[in-house]
């Protein structure tokens, strides 16, 4: 189903067959749990109590200000691309939620999404429709090329507008402390989340311990060894005359190049240096949210394309979806574990 993040592979949360099915077309290891996907009845407004009524929610196994805040998070940003972790009700299976005891749960925008959960009358449990371990689907055709032969039927919603996952987020799990903390940065912009609860997030940097299960340093990864380079093209070449590129570049000769903004001779530079480039520019004039919905695409594209090596800018900005944006960039350039495979 489209979703306005990115597509899912959706199955029913209740029927242990379908999230077996779920996990078999992805290949996707056990201990990585689902996203509940709920939309209330048309004209109704989501609330913790009804996630209760729907048996998803354990809501007097919330603390009194963690229920604050998620009811405030509830109101300020659903439907849309912010997952909150729960304590999860006995109804739902261990099986989409890892063996944890909780369950993240997201109301989508998109109006396709809305309109499956209350056709199917249940919440959808539903992970990206991609195969584990690669680039999310912000389109038909790519849920095509990553689960075709492997599924049913694919809603076509159009492109995604966002373009990243959902931001998640729990509660930090210090007893009577309200606080909250960010297991994935994502669509919405971990600076409006505080805002909304007046408190800073916990974020765990501790690359070596991923922060929500299943969250892996190598994800989103391309066939292609990808790069991250210091600073926007024009930047590294104005400060050290293309021998930094030139570092990077080794041997490569067809690169994919993904420019943050407009940079009308970025592929001259690399021309210089004996490379053939095919740039990308996520969005003219450098908007994170334009870049954000057409990053995974333009990961595709240069991955089908006949480049060695993939080349990206650095967001511009830390802040908002630069952060989420950055994330995505490195996790799809870190080194992919070696299986065998
Ligand atoms: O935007 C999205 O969230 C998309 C669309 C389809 O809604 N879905 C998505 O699902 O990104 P998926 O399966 O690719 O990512 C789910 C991640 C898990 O890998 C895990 O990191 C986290 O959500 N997660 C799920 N349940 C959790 C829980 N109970 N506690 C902590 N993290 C959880
Ligand atoms: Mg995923």
């Amino acid at each position: 189903m489209p979703t306005e993040t990115v597509y899912g592979l959706a199955g029913d949360l209740f029927r242990v067959e379908a999230l077996g099915r779920i996990f078999d077309a992805k290949e996707r290891p056990k201990f990585d749990p689902l996203i509940a996907h709920v939309a209330p009845p048309q004209g109704e407004a989501p609330s913790l109590e009804w996630l209760g009524r729907l048996g998803l929610v354990d809501t007097a196994a919330l603390p009194p200000s963690e229920r604050d805040g998620a009811e405030r998070l509830i109101r300020a940003f659903w439907p849309g691309p912010l997952t909150i972790v729960l304590p999860k009700a006995p109804r739902v299976p261990d099986l989409a939620t890892s063996g944890l005891a909780t369950v993240g749960v997201r109301m989508p925008s998109h109006p396709v999404a809305q309109a499956l959960i209350r056709a199917a009358g249940a919440p959808l449990a539903a992970p990206s429709a991609n195969r584990f371990g690669r680039i999310s689907p912000t389109t038909a055709g790519a849920v095509l090329e990553e689960l075709g032969d492997r599924i049913d039927v694919i809603l076509d919603g159009g492109p995604c507008s966002v373009g990243l996952e959902s931001t998640i987020v729990a509660p930090d799990g210090v007893p009577g402390g309200g606080g909250w903390r960010l297991l994935r940065p994502g669509g919405t912009p971990a600076e409006e989340i505080e805002r909304v609860l007046d408190a800073p997030l916990r974020r765990e940097t501790d690359a070596a311990r991923p922060e929500a299960p299943g969250q892996l340093e190598s994800h989103y990864a391309p066939g292609k060894p990808l790069r991250v380079l210091a600073a926007p093209v024009a930047a590294l070449d104005a400060a050290n005359s293309g021998t930094a590129l030139a570092a990077i570049l080794r041997g490569h000769t067809r690169v994919g190049l993904l420019l943050m903004s407009r940079d009308d001779s970025a592929t001259a530079r690399l021309g210089a240096l004996g490379v053939t480039a095919e740039a990308i520019v996520l969005s003219p004039t450098g908007d994170l949210a334009e870049a954000a919905a057409a990053l995974f695409s333009a990961l595709r594209r240069l991955d089908a394309s006949p480049a060695t090596l993939l080349l990206a800018e650095p967001p511009a900005s830390d802040r908002g979806l630069g952060y989420a944006i950055a994330d995505r960039l490195r996790r799809a350039s870190a080194e992919k574990p070696r299986n065998g495979a």
